[in-house]
């Protein structure tokens, strides 16, 4: 039987849940045109829909709140989040701002022209629509295994390194501003970077004098990861870990609503000062001043906390053990799903296990619309609703190299027995896999269409 080590905290404040019925769930999903987004989180039992902002706050972190300072300019609450992003990253300057894709943002429209190519081991959807909305290309490079959900490796989220400087001998390296990857490789399986691929990475980036930024949403879940799996990493600290990964990067884009464990916040930094001076007018134009970005005082405070709390080493071992629990559970059941487990979330295989239901159709919707149905549990979908784009030279859809359905789990809110209770509503769906219908689009916006389109079942 399948084990976790036990929650390194205790519940001082609880929110109620309940589970509304199977009917009222059905006509609550017919409201929402079978887009999981559109529901009431009042209508939901366990939300997995994503570990971002959806986190608990420690003790710690709420009286710093208290501590925020809301000065429009120069407020203490900035100079400490300072600290903590210069003793964890390294980087002697940075924007913050209220998420991950505003700081996307201002970093596409300071690099990227029309036509130009961003590789990354797998952009996320923000940064691939971001990229695409300035007119660039998106590449995901990631290694050819990450395509296997059964190969198990320890760093299944590394770039192809052959492939990436093949790309830029391709397409010249004038045409690639700027280049990227994703720590953990969240698109891809929430799987793990090793230090010598991103050692690898920062080479050939540096050698084509290409400036690299790493998106590190999720650097405390790599930094373990890492610590566990590269053997030279084993007696670092998680800290010497995540400095040694940043170390070898020109900037970085954060999602604090990830590891830094808060409900909202994130940042752009950088080493170079000219381009902290152009991303701060950007700022200024987009999010707010450049020591609030577009938060609170408060909100700075409690990042600055959650950045170093993320990096515990008894929080990680906790919260990976979640996740490889629930992974062994739905795997022992018969679900496919990507191994080895990753970190923040779990992926499963809705091709593999929906095979009567083509690409066309959407596998994923069909997973994501039945979990819901059957134990009011909210999953997102990450294969070609999330994903598929019209190639911008020959108009073909390019589908994503699988049809995941991630079941995330935000970070110290649900215990094991909710863990329980989602792989029982999970052989439910299981057992009644066969008879489960595909979808077609009713409505679709251009850009990260998932959040916002609707569906109709296909009879
Ligand atoms: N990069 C990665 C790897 C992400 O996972 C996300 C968000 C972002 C950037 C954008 O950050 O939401 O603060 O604007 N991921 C969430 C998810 C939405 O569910 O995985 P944001």
């Amino acid at each position: 039987m399948p084990h976790h080590p036990p929650e390194p905290f205790r519940i001082k404040v609880v929110e109620p849940i309940r589970r509304v019925d199977h009917r009222q769930r059905t006509l609550a999903l017919q409201a929402a045109g079978y887009n999981v987004f559109g529901l009431a989180a009042e209508d939901i039992f366990i939300d997995l829909l994503t570990d971002s902002g959806t986190g608990a706050m420690s003790d710690r972190q709420w009286s710093a709140l208290m501590l925020g300072d809301e000065s429009y300019a120069g407020a203490r609450s900035f100079y400490r989040l300072k600290a903590a992003v210069d003793h964890i990253f390294g980087f002697p300057y940075f924007v913050p701002t209220h998420q991950g894709r505003a700081a996307e943002h201002i970093l596409s429209s300071l690099f990227i022209h029309p036509g130009q190519y961003v590789p990354s081991n797998t952009h996320f959807d923000t940064t691939q629509a971001n990229i695409l909305a300035r007119g660039g290309r998106p590449e995901d490079l990631v290694i050819q295994e990450a395509a296997d959900p059964k190969t198990r490796l320890p760093f299944k989220g590394n770039m192809d390194l052959e492939k990436l400087e093949a790309l830029i001998r391709r397409v010249g390296v004038e045409n690639v501003p700027l280049g990227m990857i994703t720590i953990t490789n969240n698109a891809a399986g929430g799987q793990p970077v090793s230090l010598e691929n991103l050692r690898g990475v920062s080479e050939i980036y540096r050698r084509y004098g290409i400036p690299f930024f790493i998106d590190g949403c999720r650097y405390a879940e790599n930094a373990y990861f890492i610590k566990l799996r590269e053997p030279a990493y084993q007696n670092h600290s998680l800290l010497e870990i995540a400095r040694e990964m940043f170390s070898l990067a020109d900037g970085m884009t954060l999602s604090a609503k990830k590891d830094a464990i808060v409900n909202i916040g994130g940042f752009l930094a950088m080493r170079d000062e000219g381009l902290f001076q152009r991303a701060s007018n950007e700022l200024i134009l987009r999010e707010g001043f450049p020591t609030y970005g577009g938060l609170a005082g408060r909100d700075l405070d409690a990042m600055a906390v959650g950045l170093l709390e993320g990096l515990e080493e008894d929080y990680l071992a906790y919260r990976i053990g979640q996740t490889a629990y629930l992974t062994d559970r739905l795997l022992e059941i018969g679900i496919p799903v990507i191994e080895p487990p990753g970190g923040h979330a779990v992926y499963v295989d809705a091709g593999r296990l929906l095979p009567h239901i083509p690409r066309e159709a959407f596998p994923g919707q069909a997973l994501v619309v039945s979990m819901y149905l059957e134990g009011g549990i909210r999953a997102v979908e990450l294969g070609s609703v999330a994903f598929a784009h019209p190639d911008p030279e020959t108009g073909e859809i390019r589908h994503p190299p699988l049809e995941l359905v991630r079941l995330a789990i935000p970070r110290r809110t649900y215990t094991q027995t909710h863990m329980d209770f989602v792989v029982q509503v999970m052989a439910r769906v299981y057992e009644r896999r066969e008879r489960l219908p595909g979808y077609r689009l009713t409505y679709a916006p251009e850009l990260l269409r998932h959040f916002t389109a609707r569906f109709e079942p296909i009879p």
